[in-house]
């Protein structure tokens, strides 16, 4: 009985080990994925804005944007910074700090859920302000939080 219990905790142990190396590679691969996806985003939404085209058509991208936004604290977890051996420009300072990198996230999630409204009403000055708010958290996180390249 004692010997299972300690195989188990052993394996366990192992298995967690496995699946923490795992998690971090997947965690940057799929963060490094969503934020060329949401930078593509963000460019469309502003060349339909800059061409005063109809802005209801690139509300879904603002969608996108939220909805990755949403996610960002859970792509980052603990051990998925360069100490994971994955090539990511992710810098400690996030998990030194993570209430205050989730909170930026947070912002961006709801300046991107106020652009998708605007966008939707095709108001484009709701929508400019929107969308100034939104990108001046990229730049607000990436400076603490992001080498440079
Ligand atoms: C809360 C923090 C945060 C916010 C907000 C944020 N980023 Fe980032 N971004 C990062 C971090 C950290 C990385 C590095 C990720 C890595 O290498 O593992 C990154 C990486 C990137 C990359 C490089 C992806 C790659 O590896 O090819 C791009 C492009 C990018 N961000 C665009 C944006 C844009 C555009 C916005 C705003 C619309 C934005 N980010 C908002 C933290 C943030």
């Amino acid at each position: 009985m004692k010997r299972t219990i300690l195989t188990a905790a052993l394996l366990a142990g192992v298995m967690s080990g496995a699946a923490w190396a795992q998690s971090a590679a997947d965690a940057v691969a799929q963060r490094q994925a969503g934020f060329k996806a949401i930078a593509a985003a963000t460019g469309d939404v502003k060349k339909v804005m800059d061409a005063g085209g109809d802005l209801a058509t690139v509300a879904a991208k603002a969608e996108e944007v939220s909805a990755f936004a949403k996610r960002m604290p859970a792509l980052f977890p603990a051990g998925s910074g360069t100490e994971s051996g994955q090539k990511t420009r992710a810098l400690a300072a996030i998990w030194q700090n993570k209430s205050d990198f989730d909170a930026n996230a947070g912002m961006m999630a709801s300046a991107a859920d106020r652009l998708a409204v605007a966008l939707k009403a095709n108001d484009k000055t709701a929508a400019t302000a929107a969308f100034g708010a939104m990108t001046g958290q990229c730049g607000a996180c990436h400076r603490p939080y992001r080498a440079p390249q």
